[in-house]
């Protein structure tokens, strides 16, 4: 009888080379006040609200015999603690159906959400530390996704397709891209990747199911004077896919059936300030190899193709979506078949040894990784937020953590100058190790081939040539039929900052000065991700590598948690401060205000802090937007730290095509007794029509 069943299936699945597929998002907000943002590492641009949520998306595919789970998350990058503590908790759920050699995380990097997730020290520098409900919400909020990815699993199809938009990204370190050799970069039109590569989920009986969209740019619209927690360009690109598909079973962001995914790849030296980079306030043009400007009140900052932050994110967002849209309807698509393989390798950077081949003099020579160092440039920061790390050894600074540890910085080894040679040390990270690591040594290297396609997931920025060389070396080990067949995905699995070639190393710029690993990080790179495709078409797996270290235990926490929220005199919480005008007109902005507790006490995941309301047809108040919609702002406001007061705004851009009818605003928040215990309120606004 057992025989009967598999020829049983066959014949079912006749016709459809089908994978098993599952799709899953999740909220992963991080504590949207107070805690300093994750990107720009400027100590000011602390959270006050939410411009738009965070999210988790996952996608699992299984043929069969190999499965996989890809997942893309609104924040900065991702780590390897964090990914361990994911794969921890996934074991514990699922058993050994997911570990470090089939789970794959790549951050948006997004640079308006919150940070201290990482442990490397000096990553968590900038939020004073390790923030516990910061890798909380990550860690809950990713396993989430996947774990509703696995329930959804379903026998589907995949196709991939590209497109290309010109107009959303820049290169903001040109001078360096022009390093790379000109026979070279005589091959491609232009000094940024214009093009994105799509994978297609469709379900067997033709639903869609979800889609990853891997564009080259920096989620950097919203820039260092934000402090609304936002998904940014590619987060908001990603609810407007979304919507278009999921409005047939609900409107809210983050609850519908198909996921829509804009991943993040060679990144490296892309910008979305497409509008380029300017003196302000002077408004004289900068030095282009420098990045600096003449005058020295000046700063040279780029800017976005619209007139503030929020336009510009919605225009990057807006281009990105309608071409992956376009791509997503055309049927000019190839059906994705074939085997699946992934493969996995911890790799110790410093101790690699390697050949290369110089491609001015053809004379191959062995070059090697080295300890971690910063190059000066890494202060100055980029044109996309300028001046971010500015601090040097022995600044005194406003950071307390940064100034208690200042006298215990080491010096760069001679060993260590001439490995990282040009690079003019500004920290010595891999000589220093108190109070533990401060950036990674040991980082994650992985690579899958489904059918025709591979995606190599890279522990970094890669710049814009860098991802090309990745692609070209994996086509070509793995006998692809070209370089279009390999996805770059970037920011995965491990942060260990940029990846730029030996050319724009020499240029010393942010970017290179970032390069962590000295000159010839990439080289291991190509080196490291061809003997994984080796390992792919041999069908047998590589050796673990060394293990990251895991210590919990001495992670330093700084920053303050909610000591207690009071009311006010004469007030409670909740209660509405500044009602809505009585009637209010499609197209018009309105804010209502209320008092509150610390939004830190309950992020409120799957949920929201606020609901726009109406008045349905059965005298029910339906759900209008929450505060993951574009179209609402939730602003925490601190009045008396002392007293424990605040107020939170709630901003609604009325849409244009609003649905007329009578509507309230909602507020749903929490307070903290001074003994610690916590407890639940809501306010609720005056009704108002709107027209
Ligand atoms: C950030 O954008 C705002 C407009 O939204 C602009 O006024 C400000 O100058 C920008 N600042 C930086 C540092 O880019
Ligand atoms: C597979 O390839 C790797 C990398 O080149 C090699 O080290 C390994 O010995 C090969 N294994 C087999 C079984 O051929």
């Amino acid at each position: 009888m057992a025989f009967l069943i598999p020829l049983v299936l066959t014949a079912l699945a006749a016709g459809c080379q089908c994978y098993k597929i599952g799709v899953g998002i999740a909220d992963i907000t991080g504590p949207p006040a107070e805690v300093p943002f994750m990107g720009y590492a400027h100590p000011k641009q602390k959270g006050s609200g939410i411009h738009m949520r965070q999210f988790a998306r996952s996608f699992i595919i299984d043929n069969g015999g190999k499965r996989m789970v890809f997942v893309s998350c609104d924040m900065g990058m991702m780590g390897t603690f964090l990914r361990m503590e994911v794969l921890k908790r996934l074991q514990s759920e699922f058993g050994g159906v997911y570990d470090v050699n089939n789970v794959m995380i790549s951050g948006t990097h997004t640079h308006s959400t919150p940070g201290g997730f990482l442990k490397d020290f000096i990553f968590d520098l900038n939020s004073f530390g390790f923030v516990r409900d910061t890798f909380e919400s990550y860690a809950s909020g990713i396993v989430r996704s996947i774990v509703r990815a696995h329930k959804s699993m379903t026998e589907g199809q995949i196709f991939t397709t590209s497109g290309e938009v010109v107009d959303a990204n820049i290169n903001r370190s040109p001078t360096s891209y022009l390093r790379n050799p000109p026979q070279e970069r005589a091959k491609y039109k232009y000094d940024t990747d214009k093009t994105f590569t799509q994978l297609k989920f469709i379900r067997k009986d033709g639903r869609p199911l979800g889609v990853i969209t891997w564009y080259a740019v920096h989620a950097t619209s919203m820039n260092n004077t934000n402090h609304l927690v936002s998904s940014d360009n590619v987060g908001y690109a990603s609810v407007l896919f979304e919507k278009k598909i999921n409005s047939k079973y609900t409107s809210l962001v983050g609850k519908g059936p198909f996921v829509a995914a804009f991943a993040s790849t060679n990144l490296g030296d892309v910008s979305p300030n497409t509008a380029g980079p300017r003196c302000v306030p002077s408004g004289a043009p900068c030095d282009e190899a420098m990045s600096t400007c003449k005058d020295k009140n000046d700063a040279c900052i780029a800017f976005g193709p619209g007139s503030d932050m929020f336009e510009s994110t919605k225009i990057i967002a807006t281009k990105i979506f309608e071409k992956a849209w376009q791509a997503w309807k055309n049927a000019d698509h190839a059906e994705v078949t074939g085997d699946l393989s992934i493969v996995h390798q911890y790799v110790n950077m410093p101790g690699q040894k390697v050949p290369w081949t110089n491609p001015a003099t053809g004379e191959t020579i062995m070059v090697k990784g080295c300890k971690p160092a910063m190059g000066y440039s890494f202060a100055a920061g980029t044109t996309d937020g300028p001046g971010a790390f500015s601090f040097k050894q022995g600044t005194i600074t406003t950071n307390p953590l940064w100034n208690s540890i200042t006298d215990l910085l080491a010096a760069p080894t001679q060993e260590m100058i001439e490995c990282q040679a040009p690079k003019p040390i500004l920290l010595a990270t891999g000589e220093m190790t108190f109070p533990f690591e401060w950036q990674p040594s040991i980082v994650s290297t992985q690579l899958v081939r489904i059918g025709q396609m591979a995606i190599a997931c890279v522990p970094g920025e890669f710049t814009t040539m860098s991802g090309r060389r990745m692609r070209n070396v994996v086509a070509k080990a793995l006998d692809l039929s070209g370089p279009e067949n390999v996805i770059v995905a970037g920011l995965c699995n491990t942060y260990s900052d940029y990846i730029t070639t030996p050319e724009e190393y020499a240029a010393q710029r942010y970017e290179a000065a970032s390069t962590i690993f000295g000159p010839h990080t990439l080289t291991i790179y190509l080196q490291q991700y061809k003997n994984l495709a080796a390992y792919i078409t041999n069908g047998s797996a590589p050796a673990p590598g060394p293990t990251p270290p895991d210590s919990f235990s001495d992670v330093i926490s700084l920053l303050p948690g909610v000591v207690f929220d009071s009311a006010g005199w004469n007030r409670e919480f909740g209660q509405c401060v500044a009602q809505p005008p009585q009637s209010v007109k499609a197209g018009t902005q309105i804010t209502v205000s209320f008092v509150s507790g610390h939004p830190r006490n309950n992020i409120r995941h799957e949920g929201s802090y606020l609901s726009i309301e109406r008045l349905g047809d059965g005298n029910q108040w339906e759900i209008v937007a929450t505060d993951a919609d574009w179209e609402t702002r939730f602003i925490w406001r601190r009045l008396s730290s002392i007293m424990g007061t605040s107020e939170v705004d709630i901003v609604w851009d009325v849409p244009a095509d609003v649905k007329p009818g009578t509507y309230r605003v909602r507020y749903f928040g929490s307070h903290k007794y001074i003994y610690g215990a916590i407890k639940n309120y809501v306010g609720v606004s005056e009704t108002f029509s709107v027209s």
